[in-house]
């Protein structure tokens, strides 16, 4: 997770999204806020379809922050049951598309239906390899960080590690997503230019990518224009401009 890749593709591996604007879609419409999410879901659809199509190995998508329980107590209703019925709904498709699917986050503070169809769609989907599907859901980037340090804390207290030999890569090893390449471009929709507590550790190296499209308006074309930006940018990792180019060629 931490080791830098010595040569990168103009084709990120891995995408992760904060999808932001089903409100703000909603209320353009006059719609009540869960129609935006709702509609948000359909984005999510496409999204996925079209990394799957474009060979992208990891998808990572913040469905739900740590801090989203400050909303509204009927947002946050209708927000769980809209996962318990798109996991219900979606898993068997994605699972005929070879998706693998992770959750990543908190699952504990969840309604026991909800982490019953989140095992559930892990379990399924569990032997797939044509692309891995991961959501944060109860995800905040402080508490994978934390979770990290308990983990390392309680090996130093048994007497296995000692502090000083604390590196970053024995934290990274720790955090969710270590068994996966870590992400390259990471996409905002909606218009705010913030990282919003999602992958603080995960994201040192992304690309950083935000578009004014709001999330339920986000389809193919624009998932294209963040491609095209993508790969026009030097990935330089600390080194020079020129070092890169001299890695390119080797
Ligand atoms: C942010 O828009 C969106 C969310 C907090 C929820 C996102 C969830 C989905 C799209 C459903 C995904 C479902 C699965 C199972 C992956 P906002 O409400 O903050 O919009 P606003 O900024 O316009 O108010």
């Amino acid at each position: 997770m931490t080791t830098m890749p010595e040569k990168t593709s103009v084709m990120p591996r891995h995408i992760a999204i904060i999808m932001d604007g089903n409100g703000r879609w909603a209320h353009t419409r006059l719609l009540p806020r869960y129609l935006g999410h709702r509609e948000g879901v359909k984005a999510v659809r496409r999204i996925v379809e079209a990394c799957r199509n474009r060979g992208i190995e990891v998808l990572t998508l913040f469905a739900f922050s740590s801090e989203n329980w400050r909303r509204p107590s009927e947002e946050v209703g209708w927000l769980m049951e809209l996962f318990i019925r798109t996991l219900k709904n979606e898993v068997e498709e994605l699972h005929g598309n070879g998706v693998r699917i992770r959750f990543i986050g908190d699952r504990s503070a969840f309604p026991a239906d909800l982490r019953e169809q989140i095992a559930r769609a892990e379990v399924r989907t569990r032997s797939n390899d044509m692309m891995d599907l991961v959501i944060a859901a109860n995800y905040g980037g402080h508490w994978d960080i934390s979770q990290a340090c308990r983990t390392l804390a309680r090996r130093v207290a048994s007497g296995e590690l000692a502090a000083e030999d604390i590196t970053a890569g024995m934290i990274g090893a720790e955090l969710s997503l270590t068994d996966l390449p870590e992400p390259d471009l990471f996409i905002r929709t909606g218009g705010e230019q913030r990282i919003s507590n999602f992958l603080l550790w995960q994201l040192a190296y992304t690309e950083l990518y935000f578009t004014d499209i709001l999330w339920p308006s986000f389809d193919e074309k624009a998932l294209d224009e963040a491609l095209r930006s993508y790969a026009s940018r030097q990935r330089r990792f600390g080194r020079t401009g020129d070092q890169v180019e001299q890695l390119k060629g080797a």
